[in-house]
């Protein structure tokens, strides 16, 4: 399974969690979605709407959970992400650095989350070596909102971003720069999860069915190096 993953950029983990252990997730992640107003600014946003709309959110996130439920980092789901993670970076697991985050496709109208590399996101100044687990709570099918990847994208550069709809207002970054033929769908049950890279390149789709699809994602990284020369990321710059 880890030469696999280090080929394709991303694999399909068997279900981690008990019922038990999913229903205490899910109690945690509506109430933190409840609460969002008491959340810092910053850490709950909408990725695909602009600051100050107050329209319904479409996409909506909350950045390191744990912050908020520290409970989220005792419990056997984390250990267990933290276990495959160090397995997979090839690291000591309790010196990665990580972070979680929720995001919330809504029934009927959760929008879809446009072609991306994770490290699109990140300061080109800090070297990035990391990975995210990204579980489902509910079921991830085709139809709600599942992960689809492009084997093997994890290999190249980090390709040119956008911000969503060309407005740079808005959070969530996508790019043209892939071939979707290749890429690969990957339906999983609740409490199962996916792994990719860093830098593999993947999608999910709108959220078509009458339930909602809430996933909760727990990325790992080396602790960050300096990069001597970093590319330039234009979409990043103020
Ligand atoms: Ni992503």
């Amino acid at each position: 399974m880890i030469g696999r993953y280090s080929r394709d950029g991303y694999m399909v983990l068997p279900r981690l969690s008990d019922d038990a252990q999913l229903q205490a997730l899910r109690a945690i992640y509506d109430r933190l979605f409840r609460e969002r107003g008491s959340t810092e600014a910053g850490d709950y946003y909408d990725i695909t709407g602009r600051p100050g709309d107050d329209s319904e959110p479409t996409l909506p996130q909350i950045i390191r959970p744990e912050k908020y439920e520290p409970r989220l980092l005792r419990t056997a789901h984390f250990q267990i992400c933290r276990a495959v993670a160090g397995r997979l970076i090839d690291h000591a697991a309790e010196q990665l650095d990580f972070f979680g985050h929720m995001i919330l496709k809504p029934a009927g109208y959760g929008a879809e989350t446009p072609w991306h590399q994770d490290e699109a996101y990140m300061d080109p100044s800090w070297e990035n070596r990391g990975l995210s687990i990204w579980t489902p709570l509910d079921d991830a099918s085709i139809d709600s909102g599942c992960l689809h990847f492009v084997p093997g994208s994890h290999r190249g550069d980090v390709v040119p971003h956008y911000h969503i709809g060309g407005d740079r207002a808005v959070r969530g970054l996508a790019t043209d720069e892939v071939d979707t033929t290749r890429a690969v769908a990957c339906p999983i049950p609740p409490g199962a999860a996916t792994v990719h890279d860093c830098r593999t390149l993947h999608y999910a789709g709108p959220n078509r069915t009458a339930h909602a699809r809430r996933a909760y994602v727990l990325m790992f990284k080396l602790p960050s190096r300096r990069v001597a020369a970093p590319q330039p990321r234009e979409w990043l710059a103020l």
